[in-house]
């Protein structure tokens, strides 16, 4: 039988690499916000993997959140605008927010994110991005945490999909030209 590995190309990241930097990841966290307040805030639905994973290897008291977010455009590249589909159900005022995103890629979506948030008064915003593909960048963003700098390939898995398959893949990998064409 068929499986969606057959899809892959190539395993850019493994599934015990994914699992060390995400524990590096939790600690750093753990640290930076030691005695303060967190809200975690997933962007849907390609985060939600990676939240699942961090939030367990972040050692103090923190609430999660979350929030989906569409963005409008003929072509499959980020168009930068964007729409709230699903919005914060906790007040974020005095609160000190972390947007747990899957990719950065233009920075289009996450720019969008934090100046929305920047309104509604928190404390403080910080980004955490499991990937960043810096060569496609349109927009500066300061980026806190970063799992992993990756080159300007799609990727797909732990998250990420293509024509939302592929998220269940336990690894990152890059998906197979054919597979794009069809
Ligand atoms: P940006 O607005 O261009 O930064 O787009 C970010 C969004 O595009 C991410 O949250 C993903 O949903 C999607 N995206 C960008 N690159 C990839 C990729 O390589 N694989 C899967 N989704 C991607
Ligand atoms: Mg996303």
């Amino acid at each position: 039988m068929p499986t969606l590995d057959d899809d892959v190309a190539q395993v850019l990241i493994s599934k015990q690499q994914l699992a060390d930097r995400i524990h590096e990841l939790g600690q750093q966290i753990s640290l930076d916000y030691a005695g303060q307040d967190l809200l975690l805030v997933c962007v849907l639905k390609g985060a939600v993997l990676f939240l699942a994973d961090l939030m367990r290897q972040i050692t103090i008291p923190h609430a999660v959140d979350f929030m989906a977010i569409s963005s409008y455009g003929a072509s499959t590249e980020s168009s930068g605008v964007v729409r709230i589909l699903k919005d914060l159900d906790t007040n974020i005022a005095g609160r000190n927010v972390l947007i747990v995103e899957d990719i950065i890629d233009t920075g289009r979506t996450l720019a969008y994110i934090t100046q929305n948030l920047h309104t509604r008064h928190p404390k403080s915003v910080r980004i955490c991005t499991l990937l960043s593909k810096p060569s496609r960048r349109e927009l500066e963003i300061g980026l806190d945490y970063v799992g992993f700098v990756i080159p300007n390939k799609f990727v797909i898995g732990y998250g990420l999909d293509f024509a939302e398959i592929y998220r269940s893949l336990p690894y990152i990998g890059v998906l197979k030209k054919e597979k794009y064409q069809c």
